[in-house]
């Protein structure tokens, strides 16, 4: 098996809005921005992980349109293999971004051609994904091919299930982690069939992100990173669940933050690394990408200082 990474999921082109505040439903604001900037969760994974010096592979699809170009920048530049890329007739993936004035956003995806991204496709870059050590797959593309990729890979697989949609209970049961933040873990534990009561008022601070993590291990998910945002995450494995913390800095826009984390776990997963210290190196990555503009453009290199925990 080669040290490769192979990203199995989304390209879109992501118009950026900003505004003071973020409108009311049946109301008009005046906002700024509007430039198209490169994005997608799978896109913005495999760009962070290139950056910080994996080996990377996407697996996913364009459109025949201008945002094509636009959308797929970055990755060119950030050096990840193209060869298993497709180019779908018609648009590519597209998602309008609102980021307030407090870095907070709404974001809307149009699929475009992501949707072509079913089992048939994704089996074509079958060699890539079977020989990567490490498969990342999120959920913007359809289920068929997020099922087939988890079927085909033979190293780790990590499963973002963002947004969370409907997939075979096999794939969650390969996630080595699964990483989702709270509102998708509890969307999550309600795919599995499992209830999880919210923990009465009166206790410490998480404790029902913790629940959840708890019990997605206890139904046998082999490992979860739950992302907690400004407070970092908590990481699971086995029997032991602890928290890694994030560094606090100044949010500017937090677009595409939870993808620069997973795609900073993959690396250093890809290097041996443990679940818990690839959680904290990619705590600190989702902490930088939080204090420029977009998603990809504010991703660091190898050789930006990454903030340090407090
Ligand atoms: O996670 C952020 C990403 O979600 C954006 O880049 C946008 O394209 C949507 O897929």
């Amino acid at each position: 098996m080669s040290n490769t990474i192979a990203v199995v999921g989304s390209i879109n082109a992501d118009l950026m809005i900003h505004v003071q505040r973020h409108p009311q439903p049946g109301e008009t604001l005046h906002g700024s921005g509007g430039l198209i900037l490169p994005g997608g969760k799978g896109a913005n994974q495999a760009v962070a992980a290139a950056l910080l010096g994996g080996d990377v592979h996407m697996v996913g699809a364009v459109g025949d349109d201008a945002n094509a170009g636009p959308a797929t920048s970055r990755l060119r530049s950030a050096g990840v293999d193209l060869d298993q890329m497709r180019v779908h007739p018609g648009p590519t993936g597209l998602a309008v971004v609102v980021v307030d004035a407090r870095g907070e956003n709404n974001i809307i995806v149009i699929a475009g051609a992501n949707d072509s991204m079913d089992a048939v496709a994704v089996q074509e870059a079958d060699e890539v994904i079977t020989q990567a050590s490490v498969v990342v797959l999120q959920g913007e593309i359809p289920r068929s091919g997020i099922e087939r990729a988890a079927e085909l890979t033979t190293g780790r697989l990590v499963v973002n299930l963002a947004p969370v949609l409907e997939v075979d209970r096999s794939v969650i049961m390969a996630a080595d982690p699964l990483v989702v933040n709270e509102h998708e873990a509890s969307l999550t534990l309600e795919l599995l069939g499992c209830a999880v009561e919210p923990v009465a008022g009166g206790v410490g601070k998480h404790e029902d992100e913790l629940a959840m993590a708890r019990r997605l291990l206890k139904e046998g998910v082999p490992s979860v990173v739950l992302t907690l945002g400004a407070d970092g995450a908590l990481v699971g494995d086995g029997d032991s669940l602890t928290s890694v913390p994030s560094p606090t800095v100044l949010a500017v826009d937090t677009t595409g933050a939870g993808d620069a984390f997973v795609g900073a776990l993959a690396t250093r997963l890809a290097l041996g690394w443990s679940l818990r210290d690839s959680a904290a190196f990619a705590a600190r990555v989702g902490a930088f990408a939080c204090t420029a503009t977009g998603a990809q453009p504010s991703y660091p290199t190898e050789h930006d200082v990454l903030p340090e925990v407090g």
